[in-house]
């Protein structure tokens, strides 16, 4: 009889309890069951079923097209992957802008659909209403500030956020806003190092931070970004671990090359 190991799962408790004893937390970005099963095992705490799956896995220029219905699909995938880390949804663009009710009502399908354990939702005070809803029903949420993807077309640019000095004062009034709703947690995206561990001081929950330096509690990265299959981006927050585009491209150029020359398969490979 083969015994199977018990694997304690990451709760967002878990996340408070690292950050009061200083411990870093570990996130990364997952969209499918092959992908989130090796980022589980490898021992990451929080998998985020990203909305940068519109960019990564369906190649638009913004994480805006990117459906409820979509992002349902890509965190069923992942929650059948992985047994130990603590999985985040983001809610898309158009899910939860419009009032609290409607909100709630996607934040519920996320969680009934997929089985995923929090939502993630880019902004602070324009949305608080909504952020209040969805955890008066129970339901975890991480926050995000800073460069928000999802009102690029606000911005204009994917530039560092919140350099002068009135959106680093909002941006602190939006964190502390956040963390007394009663998020678990706060990404901020590309804002100051200075800034970013001002924040991670002040706000009692973790905050996770892409492009806000190592002065925050955490780091998450697109996985596809720092294992070198997308190509095209490279802002200095980035640190590609692999380039894993290049060895895919060398093996899939070696499997045709073997395919015409009849090189592949070879005796032992075929009945
Ligand atoms: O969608 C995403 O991948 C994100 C991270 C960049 C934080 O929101």
């Amino acid at each position: 009889m083969s015994v199977q190991k018990e694997v304690k799962r990451i709760t967002t408790n878990t996340l408070q309890e690292m950050k009061n004893r200083g411990e870093k937390i570990s996130m990364l970005t997952a969209y499918d069951y092959s992908m989130a099963k090796i980022v589980d095992q490898a021992g990451i705490d929080v998998i985020l079923v990203g909305d940068s799956a519109s960019n990564v896995m369906a190649g638009h220029e913004t994480t805006l097209p990117i459906t409820l219905d979509q992002m349902i699909y890509h965190a069923q995938s992942v929650v059948r992957a992985a047994k130990r880390s603590l999985i985040v949804v983001d809610m898309p663009f158009g899910s939860y802008q419009g009032n609290s009710k409607e909100a709630l009502n996607s934040a519920i399908r996320i969680m009934k659909e997929t089985g995923g354990h929090a939502v993630k939702m880019e902004g602070g005070e324009e949305i608080k209403d909504s952020i209040q809803r969805i955890l008066t029903a129970g339901i975890p949420v991480m926050g995000h500030l800073g460069l928000t993807p999802q009102s690029i077309y606000k911005f204009g640019t994917y530039q560092v956020r919140a350099k002068d000095q009135e959106e680093a004062d909002r941006l602190i009034h939006d964190a502390k806003l956040l963390d007394e709703c009663g998020c678990f947690a706060i990404v901020l995206e590309k804002i100051p190092a200075n800034l970013a561990e001002r924040v991670a001081k002040e706000v009692r929950v973790p905050v996770i931070g892409i492009g806000a330096g190592a002065a925050v509690d955490g780091q998450v990265l697109v996985l596809h970004d720092m294992l070198g299959i997308t190509q095209e981006f490279s802002p200095r927050f980035l640190r590609r671990y692999m380039n894993a585009g290049e060895m895919m491209m060398e093996a899939v150029s070696h499997y045709v090359k073997d395919v015409k020359n009849v090189e592949f398969p070879n005796d032992s490979e075929q009945y």
